[in-house]
């Protein structure tokens, strides 16, 4: 075949090349190691030495050209490319920027930071914990029998992996864990709040497999139900920062305290709303904190963050905490 063939078919090869990727493919049957000059230019050697200079000269020339068309290829697929772009991402200058709205904290943060600051000011110190917990701290430690209901499957998220006595991991179902936690790292008197998140199998308008709960323990030597019901009931006056606060004490049952009792407020003549676990922390418990029952008493109360934050700002649904609609945040900046 002669050279001006082979240049002529690299125009037209490259002239119709779909796209970048096409046009290399193309390149490589006139330029590339098995190309059609390649082959030429290796048959140079079986030349006598004048025609070989010749013909040397000859498929320069011709490699030269198909480069060129190449080249001018290549620069018309990338001007076509950006002519694209240019059409397509038109920029409006006259339209008004879009501006960036200052960050604010998520109302429960609020609630969260509010309570450390109220519950400080009375002497209670902030303490944090994990929220993977082991099955001794979360359940056994708090005098929670093997066939509790709070220990079924359905109740916790369990993680790969086990604790040091072979028990699997789990996701804390409450800030309980942190009443043995802090006790066992501190001496009395004991007096904490431990806020975080907590874990449970549960999802609705007024549950949410994640959600948040702050954790109280007052331990000395005379720490009554009398106390609790006193820095309770202060405790929910500086929160909502209202003087038409009823509490009650409801009976009720759990593992660790004994007796045990629900918390119910109300505003004013309103319904009654069940805010807080609570109780005297049950002997077998106190004793897991490596402390002495016969010397140590006190009370402990666990209550959940999103409830006090949706009475505190009429909240219905506490999906809303979760969805990270700007339009709702926005609304406690
Ligand atoms: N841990 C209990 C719960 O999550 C609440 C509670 C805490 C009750 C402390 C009594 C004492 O329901």
């Amino acid at each position: 075949m002669d050279l001006e063939q082979i240049v002529a078919d690299a125009q037209v090869a490259f002239s119709k090349a779909a796209d970048a990727a096409d046009l290399e493919n193309r390149k490589a049957r006139f330029l590339g190691k098995a190309g059609l000059l390649t082959e030429r230019l290796k048959g140079l050697c079986k030349l006598a030495p004048e025609a070989r200079k010749t013909e040397g000269v000859a498929i320069n020339a011709a490699k030269e050209k198909i480069e060129a068309a190449l080249a001018a290829r290549r620069q018309s697929m990338a001007d076509a490319l950006l002519n694209e772009r240019l059409a397509s991402e038109q920029i409006d200058v006259t339209l008004p920027g879009r501006g960036q709205e200052p960050g604010s904290l998520h109302p429960v943060m609020r609630t969260w930071e509010r309570i450390e600051q109220i519950f400080r000011s009375i002497g209670f110190e902030v303490a944090d914990g994990p929220e993977i917990e082991n099955d001794w701290t979360n359940f056994t430690a708090l005098n929670s029998p093997e066939n509790h209901p709070a220990r079924s499957m359905q109740d916790t998220f369990y993680i790969d992996g086990n604790d040091a006595s072979g028990k699997p991991l789990l996701l804390r179902t409450h800030t309980s864990p942190m009443q043995v936690r802090h006790a066992r790292m501190n001496k009395p008197p004991i007096k904490v709040i431990a806020p975080g998140r907590t874990y449970r199998v549960d999802s609705d308008a007024t549950h949410s497999p994640m959600f948040h709960q702050v954790e109280g323990l007052w331990i000395a030597e005379d720490i009554s139900f009398a106390d609790l019901k006193g820095v309770y009931a202060d405790f929910l006056k500086n929160f909502f920062e209202r003087d038409d606060i009823k509490m009650r004490f409801r009976p009720s049952y759990f593992p660790f305290t004994e007796p045990s009792a629900e918390i119910d407020m109300a505003f004013g003549d309103g319904r009654w709303l069940e805010i807080s676990g609570s109780g005297q922390v049950h002997p077998t418990v106190i004793r897991n904190m490596g402390l002495d029952p016969e010397l140590y008493i006190g009370f402990a109360f666990g209550s959940g963050l999103e409830r006090l934050t949706m009475l505190r700002y009429g909240i219905d649904d506490l999906r809303l905490f979760f969805e990270g609609d700007v339009r709702f945040l926005a609304q406690f900046a």
